[in-house]
């Protein structure tokens, strides 16, 4: 077994899954004023310490992405952010990428970008203790999007980014993102998940990335949130399995789900399910950013110097998530 996939599959091993804590400053800002927080380099820290301190860490998450920022700063016990992740048992990972911006040629969509000095700025998240990254394609929906372009270049990047990234011993996270917002249809959503997916392992197989040691972070396959097509979290789990096992290549030691905007417990359901109907090999867990943080994100604006509350919240919903990794949650267990 290589060392790469040796640390993924340590990421998602006993139903253990990812919390995203890697929002940009300009995402984190929004987070922090619609709960009423100041967003300050301090306050962004101690929501941020308050989770990767919480008991639930141990058992239930096993990587936490970070953001530049957060993998630079030192707790309130004066330790590195990332020596704190490790003891609390868990891997430290990062963000890359430097964000989506408009795609020449197709105004209207995104390319990420973030390749120039990747290389070199590995090296220095490799010495911070970062073992595995981040990079985020995103993509909308509508009748002529994703465009060819958007899908190839966006494939393009992921594969590159890749490539840097296992030559820097890193597991990288490849996270295509096809965006709930819109009118679509659960088909759409389908077909255009598929297309964007085997694009990427094409690109990914071209520039030599060995699949064994990557994760995949998909989106479900939902209906948009504008849609009238209303469909149930039993099709979104068959649905989003089938789209999965014809698109990913069977090398991939794991998947794990990106949040997107459901609300928690449509996150943590669609997931049970998913896993309750998985007839492949691949693990299926989560990568959640939203779905983990925001109850626990409210609780704590209310009192930010007291922790416990929010640890509590936060690790009941990583305890329910870490379930429905395995198929084991249900809804009672919510109480
Ligand atoms: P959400 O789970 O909130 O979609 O965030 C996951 C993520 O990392 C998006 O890039």
């Amino acid at each position: 077994m290589s060392e790469l996939n040796k640390i993924a599959l340590k990421i998602l091993e006993k139903g253990r899954g990812i919390l995203a804590a890697d929002e940009s400053n300009g995402t984190m800002t929004k987070r922090l004023e619609g709960v009423k927080i100041l967003s300050t380099p301090e306050n962004r820290l101690l929501f941020r310490e308050t989770l990767f301190s919480a008991s639930g860490m141990t058992k239930y998450i096993g990587g936490v992405i970070l953001y530049d920022e957060t993998i630079r700063q030192k707790t309130s016990k004066n330790r590195m952010i990332p020596e704190l992740i490790s003891e609390m048992g868990s891997t430290p990972g990062i963000k890359v990428d430097t964000g989506a911006k408009v795609l020449a040629g197709s105004p209207n969509e995104k390319i990420t970008e973030g390749l120039d000095g990747l290389r070199e700025r590995l090296k220095e998240y490799y010495k911070l203790g970062a073992r595995f990254t981040k990079w985020r394609g995103v993509y909308s929906i509508s009748k002529n999007y994703p465009s060819k372009l958007s899908i190839q270049s966006n494939a393009h990047a992921l594969a590159r980014y890749s490539a840097l990234v296992q030559e820097t011993n890193m597991v990288p996270i490849v996270e295509p993102e096809l965006l709930m917002d819109g009118e679509h249809s659960s088909r759409e959503c389908f077909s255009k998940t598929s297309e964007v997916i085997k694009k990427c392992f094409e690109e990914l197989i071209l520039h030599k990335v060995d699949l064994k040691g990557i994760l995949l972070k998909p989106n479900m396959i939902l209906s948009g949130n504008k849609s009238k097509d209303k469909i149930s979290n039993e099709e979104v789990a068959k649905l989003t399995l089938k789209c999965l096992k014809n698109s990913v290549p069977s090398e991939v030691p794991g998947i794990a789900f990106l949040s997107g905007g459901q609300s928690e417990i449509e996150a943590t359901e669609n997931l049970d399910l998913i896993n309750k109907y998985n007839d492949t090999d691949f693990i299926m867990s989560f990568s959640y950013g939203r779905a983990l943080q925001q109850s626990a994100l409210k609780y704590w604006s209310k009192d930010i110097h007291n922790s416990e509350g929010s640890q509590q919240i936060f690790n009941h919903r990583a305890k329910m998530n870490a379930l429905a990794a395995q198929g084991k949650w249900s809804k009672d267990l919510e109480n």
